[in-house]
């Protein structure tokens, strides 16, 4: 039986990583870091929590890794752990670097020390091109990164290079552009606008408040995304490979799919600062904007080209926007009809 231990395991990916390893005869394990609220959600909600065996784990701590890595002995080590919000880089960069560099530096090592035939996949990602030198990005693009989350991101994605090249470690890094399902973090901004936008169809008063709605992203479904991850593990030889759709859309057009889908019958008035959507049915404003929301530094467009997933890996993404923002919208619908 094949063993896998899932960084970040709680998180929206761990959830979809888990299922689709332990649905392929894995023996799935699991990093948790201690805290005092409920962190299973997603596992339960996918019916895979009781099938993995969780270990207290945190990336700041070299000792902890490496015991981990020795009693679980696995074959795979999916890294997913990170502090992943951009915005919160920003707020604590330091903590962020050590997690997100750092951390994976200690994989790495530990890896080195313990057992080198070990497979790792380092979950890298689109902010690390940025403002963006290319249209489209792919494993080629030079990056320019816009936060310290992107930074961090990069200082793992050639180090993950790096003990490959030096010691031979079958490592790879996954870039991996923006990927949402019904269980994403419910500050990323998908996420946010779906529940939002579906509490108020369903009587909530409140409005959504959003920043730069002119920002592009190339959104995907998370479902589809964690195959590739496998995919670059089962590859006779480690390598990078840009994960995305190939097709982008601004955050504008990702609240309009969604006010569509929910059948809100609204108009965009205003300007600027000032623009909002008003419901044409009571005229209350359903989502203005907010410059709480603005980052330091933006990305403005992102759009990747998974050429070389769909040629080596044989991979390609599944879901359609419209169809994830169903996906999504239906979750949070449901979360309301049985709250
Ligand atoms: P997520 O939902 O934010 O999950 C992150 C996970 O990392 C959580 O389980 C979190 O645990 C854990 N974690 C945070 N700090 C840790 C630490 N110090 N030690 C151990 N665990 C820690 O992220 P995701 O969306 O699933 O993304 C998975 C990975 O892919 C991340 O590395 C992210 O940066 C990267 N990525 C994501 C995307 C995307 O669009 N989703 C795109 C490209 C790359 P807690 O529950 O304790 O916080
Ligand atoms: N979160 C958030 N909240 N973003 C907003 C909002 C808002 O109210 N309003 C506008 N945005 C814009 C952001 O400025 C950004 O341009 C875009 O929406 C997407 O923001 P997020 O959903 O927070 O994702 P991200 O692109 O910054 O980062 C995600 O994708 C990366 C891959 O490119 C995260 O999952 C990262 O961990 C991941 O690496």
């Amino acid at each position: 039986m094949k063993r896998a231990l899932i960084t970040g395991i709680t998180g929206q990916d761990g959830a979809y990583l888990s299922k689709l390893l332990i649905d392929k005869g894995y023996k799935v394990f699991g990093t948790v870091r201690r805290s005092t609220s409920e962190k299973f959600v997603n596992l339960k909600y996918l019916n895979v929590y009781n099938k993995i065996k969780f270990y207290d784990f945190d990336l700041l701590e070299l000792s902890n890794i490496q015991n981990v890595i020795k009693e679980t002995k696995p074959h795979e080590i999916y890294n997913l752990a990170a502090q992943s919000f951009v915005p919160t880089s920003f707020q604590v960069p330091i903590v962020t670097t050590d997690i997100n560099s750092l951390g994976t530096l200690r994989i790495l090592d530990s890896i080195n020390s313990i057992n080198k035939k070990i497979k790792f996949y380092q979950a890298s990602t689109s902010e690390m091109f940025g403002k963006v030198a290319q249209i489209p990005q792919s494993e080629n693009t030079p990056f320019y990164p816009r936060s310290p989350y992107g930074v961090s991101k990069i200082f793992s994605h050639w180090i993950t290079i790096n003990y490959r090249e030096s010691y031979n470690i079958h490592a790879s890094s996954g870039i991996l552009f923006n990927h949402e399902s019904p269980l994403r973090g419910s500050e990323f901004v998908t996420k946010k606008i779906t529940s939002t936008l579906t509490r108020i169809k369903y009587g909530s008063k409140e409005t959504l408040r959003v920043g730069n709605i002119n920002a592009k992203r190339d959104w995907g479904f998370a479902g589809d995304y964690v195959y590739a991850m496998w995919l670059m593990l089962q590859k006779k030889n480690p390598d990078d490979f840009v994960i995305s759709t190939g097709k982008t859309h601004s955050v504008r057009q990702f609240i309009d799919l969604t006010l569509s889908y929910l059948k809100f019958d609204y108009k965009w008035v205003g300007k600027g600062m000032n623009e909002r959507v008003v419901n044409k049915e009571d005229g209350k404003t359903i989502m203005k904007i907010d410059k709480e929301f603005f980052r330091p530094a933006e990305v403005d467009l992102l759009i990747g080209n998974p050429s070389k997933a769909k040629r080596q890996l044989k991979w390609k993404p599944k879901t359609s926007l419209k169809q994830l923002v169903k996906l999504m919208v239906d979750y949070d619908e449901n979360q309301i009809k049985n709250a």
